[in-house]
């Protein structure tokens, strides 16, 4: 059967892609940046993960506000990099597991989720920056991804319980599927960072560290967080964090935590990232 392992989580700043896609990376700026994947890109390098089931947020790319799905899942066989306002970034095509991506859909929606399945869809810097941060800048991406959008941009975004509830259904649907597949849950987005509005430029490295020690640790009463303490604590884009509880209700109560990196800025967020372990 199918399994997860590990969970990844990490920030998706877009200028951290542009960085690395100019030849940025080992500037004074970006370098502390990259320097806190290091252990990262060796260990991913170790693991080899067949398919990454990728929780981000598209940023109205793929969809438009004329229709915002809560949560969508890419059963594509492949998945575009998407022309931002700068064309697209110089990144490989993602390509999907359609197989995996449809029994998942059919069994979390059997299992009480409402998902749109999606069959063509091109992928932001939600989705392309974290492959970056995880693999570089290979030719190709060294595995499959199953890309899944959660709607944090027009609200009411789903609630922290909702997502870590979903992350639960999600377990139960890889490892009822019938091969040998060693799977990761990544959670993106994040830290605290807000966009606009007098509150521009917000970063609360307090709350962005409680945060990381609470998702390891007990993840179960930090899925009770209202939406309001994201908003308030961690900013309007703060709210990019509720992804981070699908990939942590998809792994073990208990985990090893292998790697944490928190750092600011970058742009106008708190690069905050982890690696964690099933056990
Ligand atoms: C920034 C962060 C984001 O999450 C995003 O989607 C766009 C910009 C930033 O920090 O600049
Ligand atoms: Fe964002």
């Amino acid at each position: 059967m199918a399994r997860i392992t590990a969970g990844v989580t990490t920030s998706h700043v877009p200028a951290i892609g542009a960085a690395l896609d100019n030849g940025k990376s080992a500037e004074p700026y970006w370098a502390p940046v990259f320097a806190g994947y290091n252990f990262s890109k060796q260990w991913i390098a170790e693991q080899q993960p067949d398919v990454i089931f990728l929780v981000y947020n598209d940023h109205a790319t793929a969809f438009s506000l004329d229709m915002v799905p809560t949560f969508a899942i890419g059963c594509a066989g492949e998945f575009a990099p998407a022309d931002e306002g700068w064309g697209p970034r110089p990144v490989p095509v993602v390509k999907g597991h359609p197989e995996l991506a449809s029994h998942i859909a059919q069994s979390v929606i059997q299992d009480d989720f409402d998902l749109t399945i999606v069959n063509k869809m091109d992928v932001d810097h939600g989705l392309t920056v974290p492959l970056s941060l995880m693999f570089g800048q290979p030719e190709a991406w060294p595995c499959l991804v199953i890309p899944f959008a959660v709607n944090v941009v027009l609200y009411p975004p789903p609630s922290g319980r909702r997502c870590y509830e979903l992350g639960k259904a999600l377990r139960r649907a890889v490892e009822s599927f019938d091969a040998d597949l060693n799977v990761q849950v990544w959670g993106t987005g994040g830290m605290s960072h807000q966009l606009q509005g007098p509150r521009a430029g917000l970063i609360n490295k307090a709350f962005d560290n409680d945060f990381l020690d609470r998702i390891v640790n007990s993840p179960e009463e930090l899925s009770h967080m209202p939406h309001i303490d994201y908003v308030r604590e961690a900013g309007s884009e703060g709210i990019e964090l509720v992804m981070w509880l699908i990939m942590r209700g998809a792994l073990n109560d208990r985990v090893i935590e292998r790697h944490r990196f928190y750092h600011v800025p970058a742009s106008n967020t708190a690069v905050g990232h982890l690696v964690l372990e099933n056990g």
